[in-house]
């Protein structure tokens, strides 16, 4: 096999033999990708009794998935029960998140010192010593985890073959990557964490791990601008993308599958940083609200999370403006959507807003990503312009339309439950009122 390289243009694919600023083609600048060509010489295609073989589906055996525990409840959760043979993980998010930390605690935990497990970790990042003293401020010694420091992919691969011949049982071993973006092939010229290199150093990883049917996990960070060099171009590559979110001024941490191939997805799992590592939150609800009662501007209300219904505080504040345009500084929630509410609140509900600052906050720093919260973000803006809290048991949850009309949500049940549950006797949702106007009217004293 011989390789040899190419630039491809990732807007118009476009291919060029040398490195230009600009495609030639669609004109757009920094989109040429270097990437490796593999040339097949002398191949032959086997038929029936060689290498390929074609199967008719009827005929296939369909076998049960074997499933690891990684030793962590909440990340066996999300993973659809522990972790496949073979399967491909990919864990992003941002930089100090807790990514290395979390997959510490697995190396531990997948080790119990009966069962002769294997774990490699590749540490692209830090030095075996700091891997090392994570590991005793985490309280575990190490045993049966060795650590590859070695940022290039060939040579990291050469040593996993080896151990492979060795001692590493495919059953129960597990590979670490930390990171992709510090991986690099001498078979590309680009710099690690480049597009090329990350893409091609990926893409050789996981297939030695899938022919191996080993289990692995690819660390990848992202930026706070959404992943440039990162983790996007991988996605469609692994089975599972796990994305590790949370503030990183606060504990709270969320784990949440976006892909899964042997699982479901949207599923989530919630942790704590603590002194020491991460510890999984029994019941998050404690966490998500403030703990003070009867401040205008706060609405509880009851969030889907994967499955699971999370009451969650929603804190507004609405002040005259001091600039030309009025400010809208939001925290945990989409501003496009809270423009879209200040704009129902005021055609709407006749609240004349346009003069004023308004600041949403999610308490807890979780991050909205449905629409169930809108009518408790509306309501929190209202009863902050009004200066008129609710009432302490009450909590609110549906979407709001550009009509003012509130909308049904998916779980509605489980969400009243849950609500309920906590001590929240008064639960306004779509049957409580037609619009957010009759809401505000009713409920705001
Ligand atoms: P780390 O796992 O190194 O983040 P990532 O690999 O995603 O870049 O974790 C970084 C932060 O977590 C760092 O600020 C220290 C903190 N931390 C704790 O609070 N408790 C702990 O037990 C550990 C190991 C780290
Ligand atoms: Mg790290």
């Amino acid at each position: 096999m011989v390789r040899s390289t190419k630039y491809v243009c990732q807007q118009c694919d476009y291919e060029t033999s040398g490195w230009l600023g600009r495609c030639p083609s669609c004109q757009s600048w920094g989109s040429l990708v270097e990437t490796v060509v593999s040339e097949i010489k002398n191949s032959k295609i086997k038929g029936k009794s060689g290498k390929f073989e074609i199967v008719e589906l009827a005929k296939v055996k369909a076998e049960g998935l074997q499933r690891i525990s990684t030793g962590i409840g909440e990340l066996d959760n999300i993973l659809g029960g522990g972790l496949v043979l073979g399967q491909t993980v990919l864990l992003a998010g941002e930089p100090g998140i807790g990514k290395s930390t979390l997959l510490s605690q697995v190396t531990e935990k997948i080790y119990p010192e009966k069962i002769k497990k294997t774990v490699y970790y590749v540490s692209g990042e830090e030095s075996a010593n700091q891997v090392k003293l994570r590991a005793k401020r985490l309280g575990f010694s190490g045993v049966g985890v060795f650590v590859i420091e070695e940022t290039d992919v060939d040579g990291i691969i050469e040593i996993l073959k080896l151990e492979a011949a060795s001692h590493l049982s495919h059953l129960t071993s597990l590979v670490i990557i930390d990171s992709i973006q510090t991986l690099t092939t001498s078979n590309l010229t680009g710099s690690a964490g480049s597009i090329g290199q990350v893409r091609e150093t990926a893409n050789r990883v996981v297939s030695f791990c899938k022919r191996e049917n080993i289990p692995v996990f690819l660390v990848g960070h992202v930026t706070k601008e959404g992943a440039i060099a990162g983790p996007r171009v991988l996605e469609h590559m692994v089975d599972t993308v796990v994305w590790f979110e949370g503030d990183r001024s606060q504990s709270l941490r969320i784990l949440r599958t976006i892909k899964n191939r042997f699982g479901p997805t949207d599923e989530v799992g919630i942790f704590n940083m603590g002194e020491k590592g991460l510890s999984t939150v029994d019941n998050p609800n404690l966490i998500f609200t403030s703990g003070i009662k009867n401040v205008p501007g706060q609405v509880a209300t009851v969030l889907l999370e994967g499955t699971r219904p999370i009451v969650t505080e929603i804190q507004a504040l609405v002040v005259p403006t001091k600039f030309p345009y009025p400010k809208r500084v939001v925290q945990g929630v989409d501003l496009r959507r809270i423009e879209i509410l200040l704009a129902v609140l005021t055609r709407r509900a006749g609240l004349p807003i346009g003069g004023f600052d308004v600041l949403v906050n999610v308490a807890g720093g979780i991050s909205i990503h449905e629409t169930g919260a809108d009518l408790a973000i509306a309501l929190s803006i209202a009863s902050a312009w009004s200066d008129k809290p609710v009432a302490p048991t009450l909590a609110a949850y549906g979407e709001v339309g550009l009509l003012g009309e509130i909308r049904a949500v998916p779980q509605e049940a489980r969400r009243t439950k849950e609500a309920r549950r906590l001590g929240f006797r008064n639960v306004i949702t779509r049957t409580s009122a037609r619009t957010i106007g009759e809401v505000i009217k009713k409920y705001l004293r």
